[in-house]
């Protein structure tokens, strides 16, 4: 069963903490997970040098890595490529396609581009709907199901500005399709829950830049996968460690799978 590192929001330009990234790269190699997922904001205002950073740090990421654009990652001062052609620097550089799959032993993962060039996230299409549904039907029986979007799913109970796509309709209609585990990132905070249908839904902070919130710090998580249960550690940074330290955990017990 798989282990996971999530990181989010690394934030490339302006506000990215180089030394960060160093360490970052260091637990990577050192705790040798299964696979790397990174949900969104990889830039600050998606320009080429931001691009151009992000992709070097990527590239020394030599696990199976499964990444998505974020809000941050469009091009915020080029107001026509952000109409018209919104992913073309993140699909130059950092993957070839917004929507992606990663499946390796144990695991069936799928990042969903779910930003909008104007209004707030969490959109899908009609269309990314039916890829997951496809996607999701030839998922190993028991592998684990992952999505993985930039925007949080839980709004505080509200739903979702301008959106057509209700957050807990979304997470009900996601748990229908055997989908164990739903990371995000977007807030800079860091969380784990469980909701009554069992599915888990984990936030990572932001785990390179200065843009913490809420005396959150720097974080990403640790996800270690078993037939039994699903367990998250926030792995906060500390400066005088100079480490990522496990600063918060949490366990849920697996759903049973539907299907
Ligand atoms: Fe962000
Ligand atoms: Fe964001």
């Amino acid at each position: 069963m798989p282990n996971l590192i999530h990181l989010s929001d690394l934030h490339f330009g302006p506000c990215f903490v180089p030394h960060l990234g160093q360490v970052i790269l260091k637990e990577i190699a050192n705790l040798n997970p299964d696979a790397v997922i990174i949900s969104g904001d990889f830039t600050y205002r998606g320009r080429f040098a931001e691009y151009a950073a992000a992709r070097e740090f990527v590239g020394q990421i030599v696990r199976p890595l499964l990444v998505i654009p974020g809000n941050h990652d469009q091009p915020l001062y080029s107001v026509f490529e952000r109409l018209t052609t919104p992913y073309a620097r993140y699909c130059q550089y950092i993957c070839d396609t917004v929507d992606a799959s990663l499946a390796i032993d144990g695991l069936f993962a799928l990042g969903l581009n779910d930003c909008h060039p104007i209004l707030p996230g969490g959109f899908w299409s009609r269309q990314q709907r039916a890829w997951i549904e496809e996607q999701l039907f030839r998922a190993p029986r028991d592998a684990v199901r992952l999505v993985a979007t930039h925007h949080q799913f839980i709004w505080g109970g509200k739903w979702r500005p301008a959106g057509f796509w209700y957050p807990t309709r979304a997470l009900d209609w996601l748990a229908a399709r055997g989908v164990d585990l739903v990371l995000n990132g977007h807030t800079h905070i860091p969380t784990a829950s469980q909701l009554g249908s069992g599915l888990v839904v984990v936030r990572a902070g932001t785990a390179t830049s200065d843009r913490v919130r809420h005396g959150c710090g720097n974080s990403y998580n640790f996800i270690a996968v078993d037939s039994n249960q699903i367990s998250v550690f926030v792995r906060q940074y500390d400066a005088q460690a100079d480490a990522y330290l496990a600063a918060k955990a949490y366990t849920f017990p697996r759903r049973k799978n539907p299907n």
